[in-house]
């Protein structure tokens, strides 16, 4: 049965009526009719869900106790898949546990039988006013979601152009130079580190939290191949992978990148995509070709069980191994969107226990051996002082 027809001239909101008493069905659409709100109704739960269906609705004014299919069922399905429909229960007296387990449920409210009806009214008004409140709310959300992708437009932007430049600048080095391998091939070996170093601060203002990360990791990474006595070459590359290793986190959601509570395993998933996509944003450039093997494995684990490639012991390039290390330190040292900062002392317990696992135990006791020098060196200085 549909009640047409408002005395007012402006409709303010469509209401479903749903109750198996025939008399409540008329006597309250007749009374929210005059107050100027078009009325719909249905006799029971499947009506309501097939009027739902067909028609949007502002409101749903719906009984808890009905035969068949009860309001506290129909209930769920509605906010599932009417989200932006109020749901008001309506109870008999005695009943109020029941409605505040609709309330738990999503109802916005509820109001009790036998009515009285100028607080029906003003209970259907602050409804529908709750109701306005949560869409302009959402509309308000998605303006703000809108902004940020718009961002994230202008971030991937800029990396395409950066990236543009470092291809112009090594043709010009290679016009300049004549041949691989001249000297003034080296004076362009700063130019790339600024490039990465412009490519990874842009990838952290999107990342507040990671502001300063790279760097740190590139130092402590360099410390460590120090120790470990790598080549100059080898040194060279682990730190230009160090700056860019994550710029690929640009292409993670925001809601997962900055999500505070535990990941469930899809969004874990997109996670495990950083990797791959810094290498893509590289490899356009030949001079990053060298790096593309530390950045790749720089969350593989010494015993398999990391990503993307699950590659074992020596089988990770030794700078990625190195990276891994730095990486975890600086991460673990930091605070997260998910945890706050661990100190010094459980970070380096967080190694040990790692070592041989996720990472490589030689490069865990070099790094150990570091942090060690350093705490001696900062207590001496504290003494000296
Ligand atoms: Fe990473």
């Amino acid at each position: 049965m549909q009640v047409q027809g408002s005395k007012m001239d402006e409709v303010k909101g469509t209401i479903l009526i749903v109750d198996d008493e025939g008399s409540i069905r008329s006597g309250v659409s007749r009374k929210l009719q005059a107050e100027g709100y078009n009325c719909v109704t249905a006799a029971d739960g499947n009506e309501a869900l097939e009027k739902a269906a067909t028609q949007s609705f502002d409101l749903i004014l719906m009984d808890i106790r009905m035969p068949g299919i009860s309001g506290m069922e129909v209930l769920p399905r509605i906010i599932a898949d009417h989200p932006d429909t109020g749901v008001v229960m309506m109870t008999a007296v005695g009943d109020t546990q029941t409605a505040v387990e609709a309330m738990k449920l999503g109802a916005y409210d509820y109001v009790t039988k036998p009515f009285d009806v100028d607080n029906l009214v003003m209970r259907v008004q602050r409804a529908l006013e709750r109701r306005g409140l949560v869409l302009e709310n959402r509309g308000h959300q998605l303006r703000l979601e809108q902004r940020v992708e718009q961002q994230v437009g202008q971030i991937r932007q800029c990396y395409s152009e950066a990236i543009q430049a470092l291809a112009r600048e090594e043709i010009a080095l290679e016009k300049l130079s004549g041949a691989p391998g001249t000297g003034k091939k080296a004076d362009f070996e700063d130019v790339y580190l600024q490039m990465a170093m412009v490519l990874a601060q842009m990838a952290e203002m999107h990342e507040p939290y990671a502001r300063g990360h790279s760097e740190r990791v590139a130092l402590l990474a360099n410390e460590i191949a120090l120790r470990l006595g790598c080549s100059d070459e080898l040194i060279r590359n682990i730190q230009l992978a160090a700056i860019v290793h994550d710029i690929g986190k640009i292409v993670i959601p925001d809601h997962i990148l900055f999500k505070p509570g535990r990941l469930t395993s899809a969004e874990y998933s997109e996670i495990k995509r950083h990797p791959i996509a810094t290498v893509d944003i590289i490899r356009h450039v030949d001079h990053f070709k060298d790096i593309i093997p530390l950045v790749e494995s720089h969350h593989e684990w010494y015993n398999g069980n990391g990503y993307p490639k699950k590659a074992t012991g020596q089988n990770i390039p030794l700078g990625a191994r190195i990276l891994a290390i730095a990486d975890a330190y600086d991460a673990m040292t930091c605070p997260r969107p998910h945890r706050p900062r661990l100190s010094n002392e459980d970070a380096v317990q967080a190694l040990k226990k790692g070592a041989g696992t996720q990472w490589d135990p030689a490069v865990v006791d070099a790094f150990l051996k570091i942090l060690k020098r350093e705490s001696t060196m900062l207590e001496t200085t504290i003494v000296d002082t």
